[in-house]
């Protein structure tokens, strides 16, 4: 099956009005003169931006989505934002389970998947995120622990058109240590064999391969069968670097 390719751009906790929205503008201008070559992009700005972005740089050719969401549609939670919200503002996407998340919050898999699935709820698409960590690579667990995270944060109804999976090794992100094309092969081909069991349309799903994606090694990732695009975090922070990447997606 034809899969789309998706390239998304995490900004998380960075941009401020004024750079944040000259950084979508700058996006948005590139993909314009991209044109139809672009694969399908997303930039998923801090929850303080999105508003902003959504009035001031509308365009067709870029979708919004959000970092993060919390399990409830509304209630007695400081700070956090919900699914609805973000719908409400024009998001298509969030992130959920990320790891800086599941490390910094302790977010367990099953919030994870409780967070999907308020998302699904919302009229969200669901960016999941699963990853080893170093220590979980070294000790040769690797798979054994993708295969949880994947099973256990799946939401209920998940599908070919509301869910994305973005499989980012811990010890990639930020760290300008990408994985490598055979690594990321054996993982992704690893969660579409698991999709099959769990997804009606599996094969229609795409898997995101994230974690020091620059536009220097973004050819060769792309390239690897079962990558479906590429979840972007440092590099999403400069315009000229992040459409590098989705020109690499593209061809
Ligand atoms: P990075 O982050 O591209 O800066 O490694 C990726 C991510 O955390 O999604």
């Amino acid at each position: 099956m034809a899969r789309r390719k998706l390239i998304a751009g995490n900004w998380k906790m960075n941009g401020l009005r004024g750079d944040g929205l000259a950084l979508a503008r700058a996006v948005a201008d590139r993909a314009q003169a991209a044109g139809a070559a672009a694969p399908e992009l997303l930039i998923c700005p801090p929850a303080t931006l999105v508003a902003l972005i959504a009035e001031q740089v509308a365009s067709p050719l870029i979708a919004l989505g959000g970092q993060d969401c919390h399990a409830e549609a509304s209630g007695a939670h400081t700070g956090d934002v919900s699914a609805p919200m973000l719908a409400d503002l024009g998001c298509r996407y969030v992130i959920v389970g990320h790891s800086e998340r599941r490390t910094n919050h302790g977010e367990t898999s099953a919030q994870v998947r409780a967070k999907a699935e308020a998302a699904l709820a919302a009229g969200l698409a669901a960016i999941v995120c699963i990853g080893e960590t170093l220590a979980e690579r070294d000790a040769g667990r690797t798979l054994e622990v993708i295969k949880a995270q994947l099973a256990g944060s799946l939401p209920k109804g998940a599908s070919a058109a509301n869910v994305v999976v973005a499989y980012e090794p811990v010890w990639a992100i930020g760290t300008g240590r990408n994985a490598t094309a055979g690594q990321v092969a054996e993982v992704h081909k690893l969660i579409r064999r698991e999709l099959g069991g769990k997804v009606l349309d599996a094969d229609g799903v795409r898997i995101l391969y994230g974690g020091s994606v620059k536009p220097a090694n973004a050819a060769e990732l792309m390239a690897v069968p079962d990558v479906d695009g590429a979840l972007v975090g440092g590099a999403s922070l400069k315009a000229e670097d992040f459409m590098a990447i989705a020109a690499a997606a593209a061809s």
